[in-house]
């Protein structure tokens, strides 16, 4: 088994560096990909109630250890009243069948409803033990201000999209000046960045899967990834990222590939994202 490292989290959790992403999995899928990496060594999974399979999550997290296990949650834009929050919560609870979240994000920010009253009902949530920590998801230096602002737990997390293509280097900055772990959701730029040139050639050089360059890259720009797959010699392969270094001269290479070109976005035409009153 590998041995992940871990960024230690305001509450004095540790959060591995390495999570198992499980967007866009039927049940099916989670069944077969989730134990695959547990199995591997996968100490963390991102969940979501969006995924609309935690269910599913849960009856395997059923056969493996809680206490060994990093469990993150998000609530969608829609459920972020007061109350919504508590319910979703709930359910997430559920149907992951554990007693508390070890991270909970709101998953994209919603200017349709007060910023206050979501971190509120997170408080409480927190003061409760629901959850462990509390966390953010495609929120900008703008919505970061005003949450770090408002709230009167630490925001431990921002989840966004960075890949190769898309680096977004000022909000990483901002994010890890202040003391909030930046999570990379779609770390491969959902496999579209792994057929660019350098990322190829860098895996030639180094003798190792171009997704690899991509996760290793992240890891030492201290990025914790979440890779998702359902290719178990992909699952084993993304977790295999730590017995080697991309010179300094590479990262900086990579550094330069950002196109400003993101892999996924909010569909506000999308019922499961769709942002209500
Ligand atoms: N907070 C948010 O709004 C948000 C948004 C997006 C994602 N996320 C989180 O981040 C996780 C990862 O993002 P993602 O699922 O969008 O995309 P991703 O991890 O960037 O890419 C997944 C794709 O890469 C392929 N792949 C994985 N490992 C590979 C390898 N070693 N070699 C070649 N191809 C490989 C997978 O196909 P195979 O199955 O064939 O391996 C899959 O098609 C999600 O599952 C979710 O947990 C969060």
């Amino acid at each position: 088994m590998p041995s992940i490292p871990t960024h230690t989290l305001p509450s004095g959790d540790a959060l591995p560096a390495v999570g198992f992403g499980t967007w866009d999995m039927s049940d099916d899928d989670v069944h077969h990909a989730v134990p695959t990496a547990l199995d591997a060594g996968y100490t963390h999974v991102d969940c979501a109630e969006g995924y609309q399979n935690q269910a599913a999550v849960g009856e395997v997290l059923a056969n493996h250890d809680r206490d060994d296990l990093f469990i993150t949650s998000k609530v969608l834009p829609p459920h972020l009243h007061y109350e919504s929050v508590f319910e979703a919560l709930d359910r997430a609870l559920t149907r992951l069948g554990i007693e508390a979240l070890d991270l909970y994000l709101i998953h994209w920010p919603n200017p349709a409803i007060s910023l206050r009253e979501t971190l509120s009902a997170l408080e409480k949530a927190h003061a409760d033990g629901l959850i462990k920590n509390v966390g953010v998801s495609n929120f900008s230096v703008h919505y970061l201000r005003f949450a770090q602002y408002m709230a009167d737990v630490p925001i431990a997390v921002n989840q966004i999209e960075f890949n190769p293509w898309y680096a977004r280097h000022e909000l990483v900055d901002y994010c890890q000046e202040h003391d909030i772990v930046v999570q990379a959701a779609a770390p491969l730029g959902r496999a579209v960045v792994l057929n660019d040139p350098v990322v190829q050639d860098l895996a030639g050089k180094y003798d190792v899967m171009p997704a690899q360059v991509c996760l290793r890259w992240e890891l030492q720009k201290n990025i914790v990834v979440l890779p998702q797959s359902t290719n178990p010699d992909h699952i084993h392969a993304n977790l295999d990222i730590f017995g080697w270094e991309m010179d300094e001269a590479d990262v900086r290479r990579m550094d330069e590939l950002d196109r400003g070109q993101n892999a996924y976005q909010l569909d506000l035409d999308d019922p499961i994202y769709g942002i209500t009153p």
